[in-house]
Order: C-alpha cells, then sequence, then structure tokens
C-alpha cells in the first residue's frame, strides 16, 4: 500500500496559525481521577511538536459517549490538567466545543500555547449520521482554525464530524501518533515476519470476527482466552458452566476451527481454566479454582485462563517474530484472575522481534500489571481502530487525509 498522506510539515510555516488538533483523549476515568492516562502520554509529542513551532494549538476531542449535549460526567476539564502537567505549559480550557468560551479562548492565544475544547460529543452534529448536520458542526469547528492535524489514531475508525468532515474544511495533515501507528499496524498486515502469531482475548467473539477473518490466513499461530474462549471451547463440545457464552456464534467457531485446520494455522485454546462460582465484586473475596477446561462445573464461570495454559501460551510466543495481541486473558483487574493476562505480556516483553499490544483494555492491562511500556515493540492506543485496521478496513479519518 503506498502512502499517500502527509505529515505536519506539509502545513509548511505554522508560526502564528491556528491550528486544530484532533487527539484521542479518552481516558478511563474514577470520578474525576484519570486512572490510565496512555493516551494522554501518546498525544503530547505533536502538541509539542506544533508548539515549539510556534502554532496556535486548538486540541478537540471526546471523552465517553455522551448523548450529544453537555454532562459534566464526560467534561475533558481534567484532561486539560493532565496535559497541562505533562506538556509543563498552561493548557486554556474552554468550556464548550464552538461556543463563546471556544471563541474567546482561541482569541486569547499566542504563538506556542495550547487550548483544549470541552468534549467535542457534547454537540450532536459530531457524531451524526446525516452528512449535512455533521457538515454544519465541522464548519463551525474549521472557523476556528487555519489547518488541521488528525492526531487521534483511536478514533480515525469513526466518520465523525471532528475526525472526518473537517479535514475536508482546512489544510490538513496527519500527526506523528497516526503515522507511527499506522506503519506499525501495516507491518502486521504486509509480509510480518514469521511465526507470526496473534493472540486474542476479551469478552466477546462477536467483536472480533472482522478480525479472525482476515488474519485466519496471515497468522501462523492463534492463542485464544478470554471470555470469547468459552464459545470455542463450547464449540469443541465441552460444558463451560456459566461462563461467558455467545450462542449465536457457535456456528462460527466451528468454522474458525476447520478453517485453520485446513490452513495449517494453529489454534491454541486454554486447557485450564480459573473459575469461581460468581463474578468478582466488591462484596466478597474472590474463591478462585482452577479446573481443566473440558471440566467446567455447572456452576462455575471461567474467569482467566489456568496456569497450564499460561506455560503453553508463553511457549508458543517463544519463537514468534511479530505478535499481535488484543483483548486480556481474564479478569485482569482482579488480582486473583490476573495471572494469564500477566503472562502473555510477559512473554511479548521476550519476543525477538515486533510485539504490539492493541489498545484498549491490554494496553491498559499492560501498565495496571505493572510492566514497563519500552519492554514492548508497540501499544496502540487505539482499540477499535487498531482491530479495524487489522480486518483490512478502509478508515475514514485516514482515507480522508490521503492525497492525490
Ligand atoms: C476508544 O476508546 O476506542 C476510542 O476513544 C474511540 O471511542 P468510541 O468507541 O466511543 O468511538
Amino acid at each position: 500500500m503506498v502512502d499517500h498522506t502527509a505529515g505536519i510539515e506539509s502545513l509548511g510555516d505554522l508560526r502564528g496559525r491556528r491550528v486544530l488538533v484532533r487527539s484521542d483523549l479518552n481516558v478511563p476515568l474514577d470520578g474525576t481521577s484519570i486512572t490510565d492516562d496512555g493516551r494522554i502520554r501518546a498525544s503530547v509529542p505533536t502538541l509539542r511538536q506544533l508548539s515549539d513551532a510556534g502554532a496556535r494549538v486548538i486540541v478537540t476531542a471526546h471523552l465517553g459517549r455522551p448523548d450529544g449535549s453537555p454532562d459534566p460526567r464526560y467534561s475533558l476539564r481534567p484532561v486539560a490538567e493532565r496535559l497541562s502537567e505533562l506538556l509543563g505549559r498552561p493548557v486554556a480550557f474552554a468550556t464548550d466545543t464552538v461556543g463563546a468560551s471556544a471563541s474567546e479562548t482561541v482569541e486569547g492565544l499566542a504563538d506556542g500555547d495550547v487550548a483544549l475544547l470541552e468534549n467535542v460529543r457534547f454537540n450532536a452534529g459530531e457524531t451524526s449520521k446525516d452528512d449535512a448536520a455533521r457538515g454544519a458542526f465541522a464548519d463551525e469547528l474549521a472557523a476556528l482554525a487555519d489547518a488541521f492535524v488528525s492526531d487521534g489514531f483511536g478514533v480515525v475508525h469513526r466518520k465523525q464530524a471532528s475526525v472526518y468532515d473537517v479535514a475536508q474544511r482546512l489544510p490538513s495533515a496527519m500527526g506523528g501518533l497516526v503515522a507511527a501507528e499506522v506503519d506499525v499496524l501495516r507491518r502486521l498486515t504486509e509480509h510480518p515476519d514469521r511465526p507470526y502469531v496473534v493472540v486474542l482475548g476479551g469478552s466477546k467473539v462477536s467483536d472480533k470476527l472482522g478480525v479472525i477473518d482476515n488474519l485466519i490466513d496471515k497468522a501462523d499461530r492463534l492463542l485464544i482466552g478470554g471470555g470469547m474462549v468459552f464459545t470455542f471451547l463450547k464449540a469443541q463440545g465441552h460444558e463451560v458452566g456459566r461462563s461467558l457464552l455467545e450462542d449465536d456464534q457457535l456456528d462460527t467457531c466451528t468454522r474458525y476451527l476447520t478453517e485453520a485446520a485446513d490452513r495449517g494455522v494453529e489454534i491454541v485454546l486454554p486447557t485450564d481454566v480459573v473459575v469461581d462460582t460468581a463474578f468478582p465484586s466488591g462484596d466478597r473475596e474472590p474463591r478462585p479454582r482452577v479446573v481443566p477446561a473440558s471440566e467446567i462445573p455447572v456452576d462455575a464461570l471461567g474467569l482467566d485462563i489456568g496456569p497450564e495454559s499460561s506455560a503453553a501460551f508463553a511457549t508458543a510466543l517463544a519463537d514468534a517474530r511479530t505478535v499481535f495481541w488484543n483483548g486480556p486473558m481474564g479478569v485482569f483487574e482482579v488480582e486473583a484472575f490476573a495471572e494469564g493476562t500477566r503472562a502473555v505480556a510477559e512473554a511479548l516483553t521476550k519476543v525477538d522481534g515486533l510485539s504490539v499490544v492493541g489498545g484498549g483494555d491490554s494496553a491498559a492491562a499492560v501498565r495496571q500489571l505493572g510492566f514497563d511500556e519500552a519492554a514492548f515493540g508497540h501499544i496502540s492506543t487505539g482499540g477499535g481502530a487498531s482491530l479495524e485496521f487489522l480486518e483490512g478496513k478502509q478508515l475514514p479519518g485516514i482515507a480522508v487525509l490521503e492525497k492525490d
């Protein structure tokens, strides 16, 4: 695939120009405390680059999925504070996205200053499926700036005003974060070094159908854990007790198992699982128990892969030259069910080649479990976006930046 997208330098001299940057600052919050600032940290280099170039930097971003009107629970104000700490300079905060506060804030910017606009999803036009409504909102956003930089990799799969339509209205360029993400993900789809091992987890098979379809003839080995594995185990004829199960995906799982066997792709499923009789909650101490994957008791639910499986997964990763991992192996937020995810992360740190952690929960898991991020080849900031990229889909936020 030829890259026709242009980087920030294509925008020319930025001194004194107002540059609107779409970043992905969608971080998990506990009340107003940020529990994982990975996406904010990943956004800093582009913002610093623009500020150092003398641009007047206007950042637009979303937080969560508000319904198109202001909702204080989804305010970006705590993010502005953290961004300011990380940038080491003040970040002006506009209490709306395209209203009076935004105009005033932008007018007050001097060369090199940075401002963050309130949650772009507080405006119904942002996510509207109606092109005209989205376009009208994009007009307002575009009026704030002279140029646009697309740097929110986690949202490039969304055809939304601040990602897609605004790029049609201003001179636009791809930011360094999106460029780096695209570069790494392309290496996974075009001529990966072999063995190429894909590790998939997380709760639902249905979220991963596209990626399995696309990778089943590219990967050499597919390791499956997390909640989605129980539908595979059931498809193999095992009882899974009260574990997560997608009945409507049983046939699909059976088809994947057959297709993989036909194509010589090795599918590695857990042989043991850690179960409990209830999903972990604050009210009760976990009672983890290891059972064979073929003998899950009727009253139990699987919450992690077991130790034998962790060792087998680590072995299956040991000679890999390329790895893509998306989705935790278990309920890693609870220590009693974190071991499988920890074992996979540990194995990835030892890979002699390219190891990529797909965003979302797996990226959060790596950080929460205390791993050094530098030990991985790449930790993506995009969950859905990285999956859609690997599914081979055209991503609107990237396609719109392509120049002839
Ligand atoms: C993400 O969390 O994957 C991105 O920020 C996109 O968020 P969305 O799924 O709400 O569009």
